[in-house]
This record gives structure tokens, C-alpha cells and sequence, in this order.
């Protein structure tokens, strides 16, 4: 399988490592030569243009911002309504359909979401697809892609909350990091190790949540016993509205994603 990105920026730079490691053939092109010439030394593959991206690719990655999707399917239509190679899109709020429409033919796509953690090999990769992908291209897109970390098959219409909670969700995890490592910096400890701590607890609960057969709730309550200091941490989380703020900043990150599909 011949793979192409279009677009060399923070997700293209992200997926592409992982995919290269699958040892099938990367052709990168963005708008910013330096950007697809740098990563195709790093990756041992080959920096070239759209036209040619779209005249010999098998599956096509479509790594650029929403605003600049339009215009970028524009360059390439004449080719790929001809050629109907698979075309992944991963613009938030991006639906399956519009990218027919903008090729102005039925053709392949896949669309998915990923996060940023997939360029250390833990992200999670949401998909979904039309019709017209075959089940053993998208095997093989899936196994190729494996490095990037989970995929979660969903059906188009929770792309948006999905995109919300997984997409955007690194962010948040930074910030609770950085907040955390904020109080232990001011009490004494240098910030690297803060960050570390934090990043390193963050990373163990997150796997006994996915590891053990108790609800995130259970486990809390498991590590805040009668008069410690975990409670006393608890309890200025939950006068302080920590779960209403969470909540209302993934109803805020879905919302856009909503309206950014419209
Ligand atoms: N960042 C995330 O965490 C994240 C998470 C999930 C999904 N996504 C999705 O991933 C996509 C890419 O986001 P990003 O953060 O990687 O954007 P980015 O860092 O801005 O990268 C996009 C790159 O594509 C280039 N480009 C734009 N139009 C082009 C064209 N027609 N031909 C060739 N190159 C072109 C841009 O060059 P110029 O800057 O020179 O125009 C830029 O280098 C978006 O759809 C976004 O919604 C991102």
C-alpha cells in the first residue's frame, strides 16, 4: 500500500512516524516544503507535491486544518475523482459526505480522530467509513496504522463527543498536570520531577481505570481513607465544582465540533 499525506504540520507529523514503522511506502508534501522535506529525511521516505500525492497514492491523508480542507481537496479533484483513491480526513466536524461532495464524486474515505499522544505510539484513533471502503483496505489501514496506538470504531453520528473527549482530551490532562505540578513546585519540589510525578500518576490511574473491573468512582474512594490527605484534597475538588467544569468544557469542545460540522 502506496500512502500520502497532504499536510506535514502537528497530526501529519504525529501519524506519519507511526505509519512509517509499518514499512509500507510514505509520499509527504505541505505547503511549507522545509516541513515535508524535514520529516521525509527523518522517516526515510520521499517529500513530493499534491499532484503527485494524488496521482499515486492508495490512501491519502488529508492533514490540514478544517479551513484549509476546501481548498486543498480543490487542488486535487480532478485527479482523485478520476483515480478514487481512499481519502482520510481528520477535521474535526468534517463529515464522510462533505468529502464526496468537495471531490465531487462518490469515492472512498475514511474518516478518523486522532489525538497527539499517537506520536509516542498511546493515542487513541477514532474512525469511521463510508460505504465504499472495502473491509480488507480498512484492515489493512488499521494494522499499518497500529503504532499510533487504540482504534475505536464509531458510528458518525458520536464523532463529534468522541472528538471531544479523545481529541481534545490531551489538553485538559496537560493543564490538571500542569496545575498540579504548580502546587508542588510552590511547596518545594523542583518542577521537572512535579511534572513527572504528576505525568507518571496520571499515566498508572489511567491504566487501573482501564485494568480493573471498578468504576472510576470506586477506585477514588479507594485511595481516600478516613482522615487523610487524599479526602481533604477531594473535598475542595468537589465544593469547587471539579466534575461541573470538567463537564461543561467537554459540552463546550462538542458544541464547536458541532458547529464546525455545519
Ligand atoms: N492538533 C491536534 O491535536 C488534532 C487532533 C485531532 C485532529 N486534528 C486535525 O488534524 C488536522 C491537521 O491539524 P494540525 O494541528 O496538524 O494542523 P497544522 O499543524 O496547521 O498542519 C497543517 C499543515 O498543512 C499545511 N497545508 C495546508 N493546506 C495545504 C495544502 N493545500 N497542501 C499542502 N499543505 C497544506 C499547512 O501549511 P501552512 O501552515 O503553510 O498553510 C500546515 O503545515 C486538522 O483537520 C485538525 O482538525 C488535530
Amino acid at each position: 500500500m502506496k500512502y500520502g499525506f497532504i499536510g506535514c504540520g502537528n497530526m501529519g507529523s504525529a501519524l506519519a512516524p507511526a505509519l512509517s514503522k509499518s514499512g509500507n511506502e510514505i509520499l509527504l508534501s505541505d505547503h511549507t516544503e522545509s516541513k515535508a522535506l524535514q520529516l521525509a529525511e527523518k522517516l526515510n521516505c520521499k517529500a513530493s507535491q499534491n499532484a503527485d500525492i494524488a496521482n499515486e497514492c492508495d490512501i491519502i491523508f488529508l492533514a490540514v486544518k478544517p479551513q484549509s480542507l476546501e481548498k486543498t481537496v480543490s487542488e486535487i479533484k480532478s485527479i482523485i475523482s478520476d483515480r478514487k483513491p481512499v481519502i482520510v480526513t481528520m477535521a474535526a466536524g468534517f463529515k464522510l459526505e462533505k468529502i464526496e461532495s468537495l471531490a465531487g464524486c462518490n469515492l472512498p474515505v475514511i474518516r478518523i480522530m486522532p489525538n497527539t499522544p499517537v506520536a509516542v505510539g498511546r493515542g487513541v484513533v477514532l474512525y469511521c467509513y463510508n460505504n465504499l471502503v472495502d473491509e480488507s483496505t480498512l484492515s489493512d489501514f488499521i494494522k499499518d496504522l497500529s503504532f499510533a496506538g487504540a482504534f475505536e470504531k464509531l458510528p458518525e453520528s458520536l464523532m463529534d463527543i468522541g472528538c471531544a473527549v479523545s481529541g481534545c482530551g490531551p489538553a485538559y490532562m496537560y493543564m490538571f498536570v500542569d496545575a498540579i505540578a504548580n502546587s508542588a513546585e510552590k511547596n518545594g519540589l523542583d518542577r521537572a520531577q512535579a511534572v513527572k510525578l504528576a505525568a507518571l500518576t496520571m499515566s498508572g490511574a489511567a491504566e487501573m481505570v482501564l485494568q480493573s473491573d471498578k468504576t472510576p468512582e470506586e477506585l477514588k474512594i479507594a485511595v481516600c481513607s478516613p482522615g487523610g490527605s487524599t479526602i481533604e484534597g477531594v473535598k475542595v475538588l468537589e465544593s469547587e465544582s471539579f466534575r461541573e467544569i470538567t463537564e461543561n468544557a467537554i459540552d463546550a469542545a462538542y458544541n464547536r465540533n458541532v458547529e464546525l460540522g455545519k
